[in-house]
C-alpha cells in the first residue's frame, strides 16, 4: 500500500489517498480544537494515543458485529480505512445529562436519561453544526429511510457495547458522537471513536477523562486520555 496525496484536512486529522482507490490513511495529528475552531493547541502524544484508542475501540465494535472502516493501524500516528461514502450528520447518543443539552434546554447536568437521548446534527462548522432530526435528512436527501434506521440502530448498539466495556474500566460512558458513511451499498462506521469525541467520567469521582478537559481548561488532557486508555488495555499505550 502506497500513501498518496492528501484529500482532506480536518481540525485533528488528515486523510490522504491510496494506490488502491476504496482504502485512506487516516493521521491522527497531535492539533486539538473545540468551538468550531477558535480554541485550538498542540499536544503532544495526542495523535498516537488516539490513533491506538481508536484502532482498539473500532476493534472491539467488529468483534460484536458493528461494521466500521478501520482496517490496520500503519504506525503510531496513521491507521488504514475503507474509503466511505460520508453522510454529513452527526449521531449522538446521551445516557447523563451534560454539554449542549443543558444549554438548549435548561435542564441540570448529571441527570440519568432513561431511555438514552438520540440526536442528530449537521456536520457544518460555519453553521456550528444545527441539530436536525429525520425530515431534514429525508427532505435534502442526505440519507434514505432505511439508512436512518440503521444509522440509528447502530449507534444504539455501540452504546450498549461501549457502556460495558468502559463499566468494567471504572469509567461512565455520558455521550457520544457517531458518523456513518456508505460501503459497498452498506451503512459502515466512519471518521473515529475517541475521547475528542465522547465523554467519559470516572464511575467514582465523575472526574472529566475526555475533551472537556481541553474544552474547560481543566488541564491533562492527554494524561486523561492514556489513563483511559491503561485501564482498557489498549496496546502501546503507557509504560
Ligand atoms: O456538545 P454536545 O454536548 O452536543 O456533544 C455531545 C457529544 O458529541 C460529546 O461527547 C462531544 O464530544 C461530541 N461531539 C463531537 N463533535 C461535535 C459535536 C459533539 O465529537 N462536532
Amino acid at each position: 500500500m502506497e500513501k498518496r496525496k492528501e484529500i482532506t484536512k480536518g481540525k485533528a486529522k488528515s486523510v490522504y489517498a491510496t494506490d488502491d482507490p476504496s482504502k485512506l490513511v487516516l493521521l491522527f495529528r497531535n492539533d486539538t480544537s473545540a468551538f468550531d475552531g477558535q480554541k485550538i493547541d498542540q499536544l503532544d502524544r495526542k495523535g498516537m494515543v488516539n490513533n491506538r484508542f481508536n484502532a482498539f475501540i473500532m476493534g472491539k465494535l467488529e468483534q460484536a458485529g458493528i461494521p466500521t472502516h478501520q482496517e490496520k493501524l500503519l504506525s503510531d500516528q496513521e491507521s488504514l480505512v475503507k474509503r466511505l461514502d460520508m453522510i454529513p450528520v452527526e449521531c449522538v447518543v446521551r445516557n447523563i445529562s451534560t454539554g449542549s443539552l443543558c444549554r438548549r434546554l435548561g435542564v441540570e447536568e448529571g441527570l440519568n436519561l432513561n431511555p438514552p437521548l438520540f440526536e442528530f446534527f449537521l456536520k457544518n462548522d460555519a453553521l456550528h453544526d444545527p441539530m436536525i432530526n429525520d425530515y431534514h435528512i429525508l427532505s435534502f436527501r442526505w440519507a434514505t429511510q432505511e439508512e436512518i434506521d440503521q444509522m440509528k440502530a447502530l449507534t444504539f448498539k455501540v452504546n450498549d457495547i461501549l457502556s460495558k466495556l468502559f463499566k468494567d474500566a471504572g469509567l461512565l460512558l455520558v455521550d457520544y458522537k457517531l458518523e456513518f458513511g456508505r460501503y459497498n451499498g452498506k451503512i459502515v462506521l466512519g471518521d473515529e471513536f475517541t475521547p475528542d469525541g465522547c465523554r467519559l467520567w470516572d464511575a467514582e469521582t465523575r472526574k472529566k477523562m475526555d475533551k472537556d478537559r481541553f474544552r474547560q481548561g481543566l488541564g491533562g488532557v492527554v494524561e486523561a486520555y492514556e489513563e483511559v486508555a491503561l485501564r482498557l488495555g489498549v496496546p502501546g499505550i503507557g509504560a
